[in-house]
């Protein structure tokens, strides 16, 4: 493995590429990284970078949002059956019919969708930014797609706005279910739980905290509590063991491991810099249409609370 993680770094510098990894990944990924983080933060590295390449181990509308955010870049993503399911349970057909029952309202996409969607919304958002983005619209109402979760826990910490959701979910987030919540505080009563917005809101109601995959990262690492009950996937709680090795960190259950984001190994991020595999491209139109969608989305982020 030394050898091989030797060999990327060298193709690295020599193509002049960057390696962006959600937190996700397995975490063997992270010796190779350039950043490791949350679906916003990671966008904002691809919108930034100057390398040549972008090699994205994450899902395939990261890297579609990689190369929208800076198309003079070659996007690459190792593994081609890396998609988001959740992403890919809205089309472009779904949004209009979604959109013509419910006209005149203000259309919220997660970035966690296509480049076709994005570029029929009036803006999108992260797990991270959603409160800011949907609180900046100052909306009686407002469609979000395609978490329903995420959306209707948007409206309730919000406590303003209607939102109206459309149907989509993440599989890996709704196999946590209460009960395992229930049980866990039960094994471990000093733990805090931490949940991601993903979750269906009986999980999130029983948690201490929720928010994104960072949220739950940076919440563990500044609280004074010493063990965690993490409902999110996998790959937060190695990053978690793996750093802070004086707290306990104990994932809700065991399968909850997001696959797609799984496929890349490290040969597979080889073969990508060696070969120049997977290039992600986006019609220009569509892709001109969607950075509108998530410069928007960058923009209110950047703005003060
Ligand atoms: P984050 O925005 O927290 O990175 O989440 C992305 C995701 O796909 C969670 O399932
Ligand atoms: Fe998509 Fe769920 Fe996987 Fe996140 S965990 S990438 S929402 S399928």
């Amino acid at each position: 493995m030394k050898e091989l993680i030797e060999q990327i770094k060298k193709l690295k510098e020599d193509k002049n590429a960057v390696i962006l990894a959600h937190c996700y990944q397995n975490a063997e990924i992270d010796e190779v990284a350039d950043y490791v983080g949350d679906s916003l933060y990671l966008s904002q590295m691809a919108a930034k970078t100057n390398a040549d390449i972008i090699v994205f181990a994450g899902v395939f509308f990261m890297a579609q949002t990689a190369k929208i955010l800076n198309p003079s870049k070659k996007v690459l993503l190792p593994r081609l059956e890396s998609g988001c399911l959740m992403a890919d349970m809205v089309n472009l057909e779904q949004l209009r019919e979604f959109k013509s029952k419910n006209p005149g309202i203000p259309t919220v996409c997660y970035i966690n969708s296509t480049a076709e969607v994005k570029s029929e919304c009036d803006i999108c958002c992260t797990s991270s930014n959603a409160l800011k983005i949907v609180g900046s619209l100052n909306a009686e109402k407002v469609l979000f797609l395609p978490d329903t979760y995420l959306g209707k826990w948007v409206e309730a910490q919000l406590g303003t706005t209607t939102v109206i959701t459309y149907p989509g979910f993440c599989p890996t987030h709704l196999r946590i279910k209460p009960e395992d919540i229930i049980e866990a505080r039960k094994k471990y009563p000093d733990a805090k739980v931490l949940a991601h917005p993903e979750c269906h809101k009986s999980v999130t109601d029983l948690a201490d905290f929720t928010g994104s995959t960072t949220g739950i990262m940076d919440y563990a690492i500044k609280s004074d509590a010493k063990q965690f009950i993490i409902a999110t996937e996998k790959g937060v709680v190695d990053r978690l063991k793996r750093d802070y090795p004086e707290k306990e960190f104990i994932l809700i259950k065991d399968n909850i491991v997001c696959q797609n984001m799984k496929w890349h190994t490290l040969e597979d991020i080889y073969n990508a810099l060696k070969y120049e595999q997977h290039e992600i491209k986006v019609d220009s139109q569509i892709a001109q249409k969607a950075l509108t969608c998530i410069d928007r989305m960058l923009e209110v982020s950047k703005q003060g609370k």
